[in-house]
């Protein structure tokens, strides 16, 4: 990615990404790290009540986490959803390790390992706003919603700009059924989505350079199409929080920096959004982010791709291989950076 500007001595990442200089210093939260004096008391612990005491608010911290993280999820009895079937795959499904151990959630942590980290993020309860140009503005919670709309399951290619791939059971429903939720009015040409924004939880939502919270947008005929989906869980469970949990967008054709994560808002407007990476990068990473191995990063190659978990490199599909669902999205707007 290319070089960002330069803050406190660091440089930014890029997109997703990437190969840029990192300040890893959220990578685990302050509240996961034992205070140095208490990493010296474990040396006597052993040999006294008193550095028990002393240890006692570090282990309560760490087992309230770990109660809050298993916590029955009360949409489990969904899962698993019936696969539909029309959506098959010309690769096996990534081991669901492996994909619970590479992420990018950049509100977690710049490493691909922000599986720990991410267990902070708190997915009940989880309210979802839609607004904007819509003839009723709501809120809904998420078990609301989840449970008006029928789940199903699909394996979807996901396609990174980073030129690596895999592919995922998601479970979920189209993002037509939301926009049909929605009952947005006629001028809305656009959806604009965000993430949640706690600084607090996401040690990573404190590095000021980024400009919180994670933003992105489709059209709405992008929105409507039918291979736009919301995610609410994979591999036949609810979604992992590393996932972007309680709910994510998998829009296969493009650039996962569009697949957004933990959505809070849906917000209906006629005025294109610019997503996060864009407005960080914009030379880099635009609106539209089709797949296209003919158009390269403009610091590499997107020819091939590695397939995450098999050390295999495949060549790049156009539109990641799901032109005949989405090409004619984009007919008549050559002047447009379709690709990027
Ligand atoms: N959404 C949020 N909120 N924060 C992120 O850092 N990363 C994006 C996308 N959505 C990201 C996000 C990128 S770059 C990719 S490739 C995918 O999520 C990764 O999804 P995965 O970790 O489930 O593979």
């Amino acid at each position: 990615m290319k070089a960002a500007p330069r803050t406190s001595g660091a440089r930014i990442l890029g997109a997703c990404a990437m190969n840029v200089i990192r300040r890893r210093g959220w990578e685990i939260p302050d509240r996961f790290a034992t205070p140095e004096h208490l990493a010296f008391s474990r040396r006597t612990v052993l040999t006294g009540a008193a550095s028990a005491l002393a240890l006692a608010p570090y282990a309560a911290n760490a087992q309230r986490l770990t109660d809050v993280a298993n916590l029955p999820d009360p949409s489990a009895d969904l899962y698993p959803a019936k696969r539909n079937e029309k959506y098959a795959l010309d690769r096996p499904i990534t081991d669901e390790k492996v994909n619970g151990s590479y992420n990018n959630f950049y509100e977690f942590g710049t490493s691909k390992n922000v599986t720990t980290a991410a267990q902070a993020l708190t997915i009940r309860p989880w309210t979802v706003k839609i607004d904007g140009m819509v003839e009723k503005p709501m809120e809904v919670g998420i078990d609301d919603l989840i449970r008006k709309l029928t789940l199903e399951e699909r394996t979807y290619r996901h396609r990174c700009v980073e030129a690596w791939g895999m592919a995922i059971a998601w479970t979920g429903f189209p993002f037509a059924k939301l926009v049909e939720f929605a009952r947005p009015l006629g001028s809305a040409q656009y959806v604009r989505m965000e993430t949640f924004l706690d600084k607090k939880m996401a040690p990573g939502q404190r590095q000021p350079w980024y400009p919180w919270p994670y933003v992105e947008g489709v059209t709405m005929a992008e929105a409507t199409n039918e291979l736009a989906f919301l995610v609410t869980g994979a591999y036949g469970h609810p979604l992992a929080r590393q996932h972007g949990a309680p709910l994510r967008l998998a829009l296969p054709w493009k650039y996962g920096f569009k697949s957004i994560k933990s959505i809070v808002s849906f917000n209906f407007t006629d005025k294109r959004p610019r997503g996060m990476w864009e407005a960080l990068q914009p030379s880099e990473y635009g609106f539209w982010a089709n797949v296209n191995p003919q158009v390269p990063h403009p610091r590499w190659s997107q020819a091939s791709e590695e397939i995450i978990g098999t050390g295999e490199r495949r060549p790049t599909l156009l539109f990641n291989g799901y032109g005949e669902y989405v090409a004619d999205l984009y007919k008549g707007l050559d002047s447009e950076r379709l690709w990027a």
